[in-house]
């Protein structure tokens, strides 16, 4: 029964994803690209879309393949399906970075990589949406994250639509002409779609499911959950829709409606910080595990960022700092949720796979066992103090510093990998005698038995 509910492909995505990350901060390291560079520059794309593809996106999809079991007590479609999925996107994205060069040196051959690379990453997502939609479509009643993850995934092919045009738009010539609006001033609402409806929302529905769970706290949300989808999703579509329309019909109607999907978002953003303290306060755990301290990082991040828009919205000056913006999403939210959350998933799986069938027939460490916390602990403050110092190098338009901040996100970022790793190896219990003997590890066992 156990294992029917674990993903055979899960702990192979999470790998594939942390090297994609530690590859584009090699990248952001060598100062090839932002704050040094332009913010559309083809080396800035390579490291934005290893992260929102490489990175975030195969660790997103990883966690759903594994979580969605459990939320709608249905088992995937298809297990060989998510290894398909992992493949096309990683190759596609190989495409995508090589089409991105190629616009460096104005290669027309190889430009079409792009659009190629990035229809390959969309065979993988809409598998990917086969594999995860039909149990959470099946589900009966929909909780709270199944409809936040539907949510999600409306986005995540909104977002991969659009990338594809921008993507034929640069490289085929003859398209641009077509879609040169969205060219011009959609590249923003792709971002938007892709980093808030798609990104967001999924890791709220995510986090609705695992904090309540790991802390022991109600995971019936109310009326506080209901308005984080709803004031959320309503949000992001307007803001992405108004977005778009005016790209080819600027009206100040589309003006207003856009701003409306703002304030919308920042209100859920708002109503979710506010429940996610109320999880914690509610909590029978007394004992907050390193995953969720940790966590307070990626939320305070959220917080900040959200706070920083509207501050720089109100001045007439966001335009001026949307990379700081972006990147204050992207590794200070949602990279560091999702490297918080993997402190947890993977001795949770690791657990799973290897000691959730001996369990009733003798002893067996528990899923903490696995990590040692007190080391791991500094990894996650270098980490967020790491991003906290780029992001002010970024404002001040200090390269060599922001490369410095990085640097270090990428050690912490290595150390916590190798923790990681330590417990997908089980080493803590083999150095801990007065704990249960482990059995001998062969690489590929135990993680998954008997599902197709
Ligand atoms: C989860 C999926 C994705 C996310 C979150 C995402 C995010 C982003 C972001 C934030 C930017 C702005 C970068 C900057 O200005 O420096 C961008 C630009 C771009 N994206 Fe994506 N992207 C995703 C998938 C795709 C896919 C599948 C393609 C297809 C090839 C694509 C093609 C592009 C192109 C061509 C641009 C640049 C357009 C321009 O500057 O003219 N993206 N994306």
């Amino acid at each position: 029964m156990i294992s029917n509910r674990l993903s055979r492909w899960t702990l192979l995505f999470f790998a594939v994803a942390l090297l994609n990350f530690l590859v584009a901060q090699g990248v952001l390291i060598s100062g090839l690209t932002w704050p040094a560079q332009s913010l559309s520059a083809p080396v800035t794309l390579i490291a934005v879309h290893l992260l929102t593809i490489g990175w975030l996106l195969l660790l997103m999809l990883g966690a759903l393949f594994q979580f969605i079991p459990v939320i709608t007590s249905r088992p995937l479609p298809s297990q060989t399906l998510t290894l398909v999925t992992l493949i096309a996107i990683e190759l596609g994205l190989i495409g995508m970075v090589c089409g991105f060069l190629a616009l460096n040196f104005a290669n027309a051959l190889l430009a079409h990589c792009l659009p190629v690379g990035g229809a390959l990453v969309i065979v993988g997502v809409l598998l990917a949406c086969y594999d995860i939609g039909v149990p959470l479509l099946k589900a009966r009643p929909m909780s709270l994250p199944a409809r936040l993850v539907l949510t999600g995934l409306a986005f995540l092919l909104l977002t991969v639509t659009l990338g594809l045009l921008l993507a034929l738009a640069l490289s085929v010539s003859g398209f641009a002409v077509y879609v040169a609006p969205l060219l011009a001033q959609g590249v923003a609402y792709h971002a938007l779609a892709g980093l808030g409806g798609w990104f967001t929302l999924t890791a709220m529905g995510v986090s609705y499911k695992l904090l309540p769970m790991f802390t022991l706290a109600p995971e019936e949300r109310g009326r506080a959950g209901e308005a984080v989808l709803q004031l959320g999703a309503t949000g992001f579509a307007l803001a992405v829709a108004a977005g778009l329309i005016r790209a080819w019909h600027p009206a100040p109607l589309l003006s207003i409606l856009s701003w409306l999907g703002d304030a919308l978002v920042a209100l859920a953003i708002g109503i979710y910080l506010w429940d996610v303290v109320r999880i914690f306060r509610s909590r029978k755990r007394a004992v907050i595990e390193l995953h969720n301290k940790a966590a307070v990082g990626a939320f305070i991040m959220l917080g900040g960022t959200t706070l920083l828009a509207i501050v720089l919205m109100s001045l007439g000056v966001f335009a001026a700092h949307v990379g700081v913006f972006v990147f204050l999403v992207l590794f200070g939210w949602l990279s560091g949720l999702g490297l918080t959350q993997l402190y947890k998933i993977v001795p949770f799986l690791t657990w799973l796979g290897r000691f959730g069938q001996q369990l009733g027939r003798g002893p067996v460490p528990r899923v903490q066992d696995l990590v040692d916390e007190a080391h791991s602990y500094p990894w996650f403050v270098i980490y967020f103090i790491a991003v906290l110092l780029a992001a002010l190098a970024g404002f001040a338009g200090s390269a060599f510093v922001f490369q410095a901040g990085v640097g270090l996100s990428a050690l912490a970022t290595i150390g916590l990998a190798f923790e990681y790793w330590r417990a997908w190896r089980a080493y803590y219990p083999r150095l801990r005698p007065s704990k249960p003997p482990v059995p001998p590890f062969k690489p590929g066992e135990g993680i998954i038995h008997g599902q197709h």
